[in-house]
């Protein structure tokens, strides 16, 4: 059975210009940090691949930094950001995160309130999911953080500003363009921010490498220490086949990038007008078209398990992904989903569907097709379990 993927959001295949670049480096010898021959050819790779993700996200090559994905370039933002800046001014303990943080960004937040003595301050959204910028005006902030585009609804931020009002603070603004990079036009010159973070495997890159650029004027404090490596900001002899396939990745992104959110708008459209007419379905997220993700349907289903839909589709061969996170064997609500006002008991019940590359009607028709039975049958075994 050919398996009908609808959760790219998650992970999205290698596209074929990555693969030749991993595979042309993977027999590569030399440490790019050597200053023989062997080391400086594989420093010229890797610079190469610095220069393309800088020119393609409107940055400075010196801009971007090398981490092994997303979740470390948040961290790095987040704890080293606010570090730097409480190093430089011990009266600033505060961090603003918007309500619909991803995980990497929150727990980091989290961390730095329970551990390191921080107060976070979490930024309200609307029912849409949107930041207000004017939320921003709390003294002694030391980093806002709100992330551009979301992963489980797809709302898009006004990220210039949420910068500017950061800045307003004198503090520090960050941006995860995880989902964002590759669907959405994103420079980061004309943004504002101070840092924004991107990942390979949601654009077509391998997973385990992404970046954080890092504005020229912005001095993090390291998390990782060693070599030196990358401004003295993460240390680690830098993998130069991961950075050449994401750098491969990110270019052929850009280049199709216009062409590619109309395909991807051209299919949420359908599954979100298909989705609105069965009773008891609620599409999640923003409906203008230029306020959400090109990419992701976030839908609940009322009376059902987001969990049930997603082993039932999982039975007719439809990868498609519950909108609640699974800690500790237990099912919580989305965070995001109840931050923008759905109850638990909704926001239990969501599921989201991300396309890609590869995505077609196809995949719509044969989603529609099973959906109905699918929802009946949950929501038979919601209401005996209920
Ligand atoms: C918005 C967002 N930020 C960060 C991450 C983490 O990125 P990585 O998987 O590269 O660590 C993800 C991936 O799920 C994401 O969707």
């Amino acid at each position: 059975m050919n398996r009908v993927y609808l959760d790219h959001a998650a992970t999205t295949a290698l596209v074929p210009a990555a693969i030749e670049a991993i595979t042309r480096e993977l027999a590569r010898l030399g440490n790019p940090s050597s200053l023989h021959g062997s080391g400086r050819d594989a420093r010229r790779v890797v610079e190469e691949s610095r220069e393309a993700v800088a020119a393609a996200f409107g940055a400075h090559p010196t801009e971007v930094i090398f981490t092994a994905g997303g979740t470390e370039a948040d961290n790095l933002a987040i704890k080293g950001g606010y570090w730097a800046a409480r190093a430089a001014d011990s009266s600033r303990n505060r961090v603003a995160i918007s309500a619909i943080e991803h995980h990497a960004v929150l727990e980091s937040a989290d961390w730095l309130a329970r551990e390191q003595g921080a107060v976070v301050d979490t930024l309200p959204v609307d029912g849409e999911g949107r930041v207000d910028p004017g939320s921003i005006a709390t003294p002694g902030t030391a980093l806002v953080s709100v992330i551009w585009a979301n992963n489980e609804i797809g709302t898009v931020q006004g990220i210039p500003g949420i910068a500017e009002a950061a800045h307003r603070l004198g503090a520090l603004a960050h941006a995860d363009a995880v989902q964002a990079a590759g669907q959405l036009p994103v420079d980061f010159a004309a943004s504002g921010l101070d840092l924004l973070t991107v990942t390979g495997h949601k654009l077509g890159g391998p997973v385990g490498v992404g970046a954080l650029l890092v504005r020229r004027e912005v001095t993090l404090t390291p998390l990782l220490h060693g070599g030196g490596q990358e401004r003295d900001v993460r240390s680690g002899t830098l993998d130069v086949p991961s950075a050449a396939g994401f750098a491969a990745a990110v270019q052929a992104a850009v280049a199709d990038r216009a062409d590619y959110a109309v395909r991807l708008r051209a299919l949420r459209d359908r599954l979100a007008a298909a989705l609105a007419t069965l009773p008891g379905v609620r599409v999640n997220g923003p409906t203008a078209p230029d306020q959400v993700l090109p990419g992701i349907v976030n839908a609940s289903f009322d009376g059902c398990d987001a969990d049930a839909i997603v082993l039932l589709l999982d039975q007719a061969g439809i990868d498609a992904s519950a909108g609640a996170a699974c800690s500790a064997g237990v099912t919580e609500p989305s965070h995001v989903l109840l931050a923008i006002g759905r109850s638990p008991a909704e926001a239990r019940s969501a599921v989201r569907f991300s396309f890609g590359h590869g995505s077609t009607a196809a995949d719509v028709d044969a989603l529609l097709a099973v959906l109905p039975e699918v929802v009946e049958r949950a929501r038979a075994a919601g209401s005996l379990a209920g």
